[in-house]
């Protein structure tokens, strides 16, 4: 289905990524996992994508937030894959703590890396997507982007921002054929809410389906919205029913 064409997730070397990474692999995709570091973790899901389904794969170190590398590295990946079509921006982090506690620096670093690092990556392949006549573009948000959680006013602006950016990058290209949309999930067990179980959290104890979702859950809608051409600027909450 995505035979002959190349994706970029960014944050590809574990949790969420990874399972975007190997599933867009199943599919046929090349795939190039950018990520600030677990280059360990990059190689295991590298390696497993080649094995597993026989596509190119390669791990590029580096830093969304940064401009210039997030430019070198477009530049590199579309010289060393095929029709690169695919971008999946993944990478963010949390700096949790109430407003009242949050520092400046808790506050730029999540803007940095959650919103800034995806208009990075939009920048630089957009004019790759033009010229290989197709882009598919998928952010991933969060329900506390969309609801607000406390504790999270960093992390909640940079993923609402997300849902901005989305929106009006669908309106921009879509006469160019390149779609853009957003995914926003609710509570995924990963390496990122570790510490946080089902049951000392209220927002994972309210989950209507009844489990914490997986990466699985949330790689099945990535590949869905890369394979819809006629979707863009949607917000597809992957929440197991917790914005009901
Ligand atoms: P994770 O922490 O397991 O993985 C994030 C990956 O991004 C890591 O490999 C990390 O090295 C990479 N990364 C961090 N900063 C980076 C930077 N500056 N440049 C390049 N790579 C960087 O997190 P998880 O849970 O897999 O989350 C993935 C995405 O899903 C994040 O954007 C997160 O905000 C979002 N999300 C996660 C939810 C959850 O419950 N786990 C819920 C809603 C959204």
């Amino acid at each position: 289905m995505l035979k002959g064409n190349t994706a970029i997730v960014t944050g590809g070397s574990r949790g969420i990524g990874a399972a975007i990474a190997k599933k867009l692999a199943s599919l046929g995709a090349d795939v190039a996992l950018l990520d600030i570091g677990n280059e360990d973790q990059a190689a295991l899901v590298c390696e497993y994508c080649r094995t597993e389904y026989g596509v190119k794969a390669a791990y590029y170190s580096c830093n969304v937030a940064d401009f210039e590398q997030t430019k070198e590295v477009v530049k590199q990946v579309s010289s060393d894959f095929e029709n690169v079509t695919v971008l999946v921006n993944n990478a963010g982090i949390t700096r949790d703590g109430l407003l009242m506690m949050m520092n400046e620096k808790q506050f730029d670093d999540v803007i940095s890396v959650n919103l800034k690092g995806a208009f990075n990556m939009i920048k630089h392949c957009s004019r790759m997507f033009m010229k290989n006549k197709c882009g598919r573009i998928v952010n991933i948000s969060s329900v506390s982007g969309l609801n607000g959680n406390p504790g999270q006013a960093n992390y909640s602006a940079s993923k609402a921002g997300l849902v901005g950016l989305t929106k009006t990058v669908a309106k921009e290209f879509a006469s160019k054929n390149i779609t853009c949309n957003a995914i926003a999930p609710g509570f995924i067990a990963t390496e990122m809410t570790a510490e946080i179980s089902a049951e000392n959290n209220p927002m994972a104890a309210a989950i209507p389906l009844g489990r914490a979702g997986t990466p699985e859950d949330i790689a099945g809608a990535a590949a869905f919205l890369v394979t819809a051409p006629y979707v863009t600027g949607v917000v597809l909450r992957v929440d197991g029913g917790l914005g009901m």
